[in-house]
Parts: C-alpha cells; structure tokens; sequence
C-alpha cells in the first residue's frame, strides 16, 4: 500500500486540523540555532493555511521527562513560525489541557496554532500502549484530521506519531511525502553511479546502513571520526583519535564484502592530526600509514580528513550520478577543523543527479558552513529516521500511514 497522501483527506475547509511537525530544533540560551525544520514544514502548512483550514500545530522538542520544564517550550519556535508564515500564531501552553482546548476551539479558518511540547505528557513517550492511546485520544479531541508530517520522528512508536494516526483520519503532509520519495530513491534503482559518503564520531552509529547500503553502493567513502576505526582495522597506528576497537571484527567484514562485491571502499589517505581536541591546538597533515609520526606522537588525534583525502573524496563524489551523505568529516565546528566537510559539501553541491544530505549533523554543518539548502537535491531533515530508513526499518510513523516500502 501506497503512502496516504494530503489529497486523500479531502478539503479540509473550515476543519479544524492537527499537523504533526517535527520543531525539535537546536536552541542556545532560548534562540534557535537552526530553523531548517520549521523551514520545512511550511509547504504543508501553507497548503492547509490557503485550503482554510484551522490548524493545530504539535510537535517535540528535546527530550523533557513526561513534564513541563521551560527550557523545552515551543513558545520560540511558536514566535519564529510566525515571522516566517508572515501571520500571527496562537501558542497555548499546555498539550491537551484548557489552553490547548480553548485555543483549538477559537481559530477561525485559514489560522494557527501552536500547543506545547508533547513530551511535556507522560503518555506521549509510554512504552505500555494504552498510556499512550489515552493521550492520543486526548490529543484527538482538538481536531477532526491529522497531517503527519514530522518525518524526524517517524521511528519513534509515539502517541502524537502512531495511535493519533490510527483514531483520527490521517494523511502525510508534503514534507514526510519528500522525504520518502527521495530516501526510497537511494535504495531502490538509484542512478549510477551510485556513492555513499559516511562521517560523523561512531561506526557503531552507521552499521545498519553501511550493512544495508554497501551491496547497493557502488562507492562508499568513510571519513569523519569512524574512519580511524576503518584506519586501525587495517593495522595503522591512530593516536588518540577516536576508536572503536570493539568494531575491529565488524569493520574488516565489510571491508572482505565490499572487495567481494565489486564495490569501491574509499578510506583516508590523510589526516589532520591536532595535539588536542580544541579549537586552536596545533595541527599537521600526516599519511594516513603515518599517523603517529607527527611532533605529538601516539598523543595526537585526527579531527579532519586530510586535503589528499579532500581530493580524492570529491572527485568519487563529483563522478557519481546519486550521491547520500551522512555526517561530518572532522570536527567542523571548530573553523581549522572544518575544511575536509566543507570539501565534501562543495562536491555534493557539483553532482549531475541526486545529492542528498542526510541526518542533524550534517544538514546543521553545510548551514553553517554557509551552504544554502537549495545547493543540493534534498537535505532530509530527519536524523535517525533517515538512517533507519536506510537501513531497511520498518518505520510505525510511516506504516500507520500506508507506506510499506
Ligand atoms: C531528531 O532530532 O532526530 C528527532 O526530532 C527525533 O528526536 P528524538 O531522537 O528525541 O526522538
């Protein structure tokens, strides 16, 4: 069965609609870092705004312990959705009690709302399944529809993801449709040749793709942090970079398969070793069999891929028709930690065919590496869910809707 779309639920006119979005963005000191994924909840919400609809927005953010705590209100995000749908946007402060009621109760057609934090409630998070249908059904008593479009949070068996989905009418909006149809590209026929670039701090992190994806992948480029794990597996001596010994086993397999299958294992030839993990540590280029033959020794730690390696990745990345990426090269927060991210940012901005970012980190790193979204394909804004995806999950947020990919 296909996915359910918007038009499936008919007009929604005068309707009082609940969207499930995923607002769980990045905060500093109450100000949002990046608002990518309010940003991409628009469409969906513009749609319904210009059908009439009345709409109750609701989402998460970070991880409250089944009660309110202010550092996790939505009220910023409630405030910045307004500049940017350019109209007022009602916030209660509450989830399902008087607040959101009355708020739900008194839009007129074609306005929004915003209630709080769903994680503020206990019963959005329960694993006992009834707990979390008690405040589904709670949640369903706002509205007459839902639009599930937080496709950040699709692998997450939750209330406001799963039994809302079943008790009211549902649909996915725009975003989550995207999401799918792009993602399902990268496994099913994707266009060759195809290259699946993985970074980021954890092999451990990336396994079930890297499990999925290699039989699929013509190419797979390892950088980031998880890449020293690949480095040590093959005998080079890491310094106090980071390493996941325990992966050893796991990491040679894959290395045994892709040889098997043809498919192109593309690992650092260099690195950027520091004498410590900071922003203004000392810092050389060594061959990757030479890690340790710096001034700092078995002491230094790699944070970036090197600029042979920056290279070589970027030319795998440029020749490839479809090309995914998930997670940073190094430590790309830090300004002389960031040019092997940048380099393959840039690349993927050169494909001819379907570039994809994908996951929290690096869809914040080519932001703030002054990338803009439309650079690439697509940046997915789910972190987990599009890892899961990709590893061939079955997602709940996703069934309950039809999709059975
Ligand atoms: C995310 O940031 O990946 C989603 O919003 C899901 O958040 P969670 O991991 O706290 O469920």
């Amino acid at each position: 069965m296909a996915l359910r779309t918007l038009a499936s639920l008919g007009s929604l006119a005068g309707k009082r609609v609940i969207v499930r979005v995923d607002f769980n963005v990045p905060l500093k000191e109450g100000v949002i870092t990046d608002d990518g994924r309010i940003r991409a909840a628009l469409p969906t919400l513009n749609y319904l705004i210009n059908q009439g609809a009345r709409i109750i927005a609701c989402s998460h953010l970070g991880r409250p312990d089944g009660a309110p705590d202010p550092k996790y209100s939505l009220e910023p995000v409630a405030q910045r959705l307004s500049e940017l749908l350019g109209k007022r946007v009602a916030f209660a402060g509450d989830t399902v009690g008087d607040a959101a009621q009355s708020t739900a109760a008194g839009l007129a057609d074609g306005e929004v709302a915003v209630i709080e934090n769903l994680r503020f409630d206990p019963g959005e998070t329960a694993k006992d399944e009834g707990e979390r249908r008690a405040f589904a059904e709670q949640l369903a008593a706002l509205g007459e529809a839902l639009v599930s479009d937080g496709f950040g949070v699709v692998h997450r068996k939750q209330a406001s993801v799963y039994e809302l989905a079943e008790i009211l009418p549902s649909a996915a909006g725009f975003l989550i449709e995207k999401e799918v149809d792009v993602l399902d590209r990268l496994t099913e026929n994707p266009e060759r040749p195809y290259a699946v670039v993985l970074g980021g701090s954890k092999v451990s992190d990336k396994l079930g793709v890297i499990e999925h994806l290699l039989p699929r992948a013509n190419k797979i480029l390892v950088g980031g942090g998880m890449a020293y794990t690949f480095l040590a597996a093959q005998g080079f001596k890491v310094g106090k970079s980071l390493l996941e010994a325990d992966q050893f086993d796991t990491v040679k397999g894959y290395i045994a398969k892709a040889d098997e299958l043809g498919v192109e294992l593309i690992l650092p030839v260099d690195s950027v070793m520091a004498s410590a993990f900071s922003a203004d540590a000392d810092h050389v280029v060594a061959q990757a069999d030479a890690l340790e033959d710096t001034p700092y020794g078995p002491e230094g730690m790699g944070l970036d891929i090197g600029p042979a390696t920056e290279r070589i990745f970027a030319d795998a990345i440029t020749s490839s028709r479809t090309v995914f990426w998930n997670g940073p090269m190094g430590v790309f927060e830090m300004p002389a930690f960031a040019s092997g991210t940048k380099a393959v940012a840039q690349a993927l901005t050169e494909v001819n065919g379907l570039s994809v970012v994908g996951g929290g980190d690096s869809a914040a790193a080519v932001r703030q590496l002054g990338f803009t979204d439309d650079q690439f394909g697509h940046i997915s804004t789910g972190g987990g869910a599009s890892l899961e995806f990709l590893e061939g999950k079955k997602l709940p947020g996703l069934e309950v809707l039809g999709w059975e990919g």
